[in-house]
């Protein structure tokens, strides 16, 4: 498993959970397109960091070399410790199981299984035994107020309900960070609302560290720090006043 590098370990001052050093990642399209163009950043435990950007400014990009679902053609990502980017195949996989929650902006649910049956998969690939997997899955739909809708299939649920899902199942491994690819970006305003007041609860309550990407301006009002990234780079480090401008 990776190199662990080791940080200053004090109760009031954990290390970072994720650090990303001079990020890129092109494509070549008849000429070079840099979609990440050498990005900093460094999160914190507990942190709710927001990166808005316009459509193709490289976010979607951005959060998969983060997330490890991606390598960068250079550059280097320390996940809680481990330089993923030196990680195969295998161990990155291992990695983003244990560590990582995602949510994307179609959900992704598996069509034919139950709410409940999506959010216990990750947890039965643990290898945990029945009778936790039931109790966890359990506690995670009641988590996201969908209790009643266990034996729900996505087809029969609506956009919100199956993004709560989503986001149960994003939880289910107690990840050390979730990533989150424009979460409200498939659904109307009032549900979007309903999804980032879920996404803040979780942050404020359990200390749940997000990384948002979206173009969705007012997930700025639920963040603790607010970037932006334009062509691939994360220039401005804005507040939330300022993004608003
Ligand atoms: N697989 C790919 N092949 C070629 N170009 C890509 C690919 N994925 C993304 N891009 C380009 O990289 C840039 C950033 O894309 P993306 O990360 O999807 O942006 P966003 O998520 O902000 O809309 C865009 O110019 C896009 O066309
Ligand atoms: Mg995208």
């Amino acid at each position: 498993m990776g190199l662990v590098i080791s940080y200053p370990r004090s109760g009031l001052s954990p290390g970072p959970i994720l650090i990303a050093r001079e990020l890129y990642k092109a494509y070549f399209l008849g000429k070079t397109v840099y979609a990440v163009n050498n990005v900093d950043l460094t999160v914190m435990p507990g942190e709710f960091l927001v990166v808005l950007g316009p459509s193709g400014s490289g976010k979607s990009t951005l959060l998969s070399l983060l997330a490890g679902l991606d390598r960068p053609i250079s550059g280097e990502v320390i996940l809680d410790g481990h330089v993923l980017t030196s990680l195969n195949e295998n161990q990155l996989a291992d990695m983003r199981r244990r560590k990582v929650g995602y949510v994307f902006q179609f959900f992704n649910l598996v069509p034919h299984l139950t709410a409940y049956q999506n959010v216990s998969l990750p947890i039965t690939l643990t290898g945990a035994p029945d009778w936790f997997v039931a109790q966890r899955a359990a506690e995670l739909l009641d988590l996201v107020g969908l209790a009643g809708r266990r034996g729900h299939l996505p087809a029969q649920m609506s956009g919100g309900e199956q993004q709560r899902v989503a986001i149960a199942r994003a939880l289910a491994n107690e990840p050390r960070i979730v990533f989150a690819d424009e979460p409200t970006g498939n659904l109307d305003s009032r549900t979007g609302g309903q999804i980032r007041s879920l996404f803040r609860e979780l942050n404020r309550d359990f200390g749940q560290t997000f990384v948002v990407v979206t173009h969705d301006e007012r997930f700025a009002e639920a963040a603790d720090r607010v970037l932006r990234l334009i062509d691939g780079r994360l220039s401005l480090v804005a507040g939330v006043e300022e993004s608003r401008s």
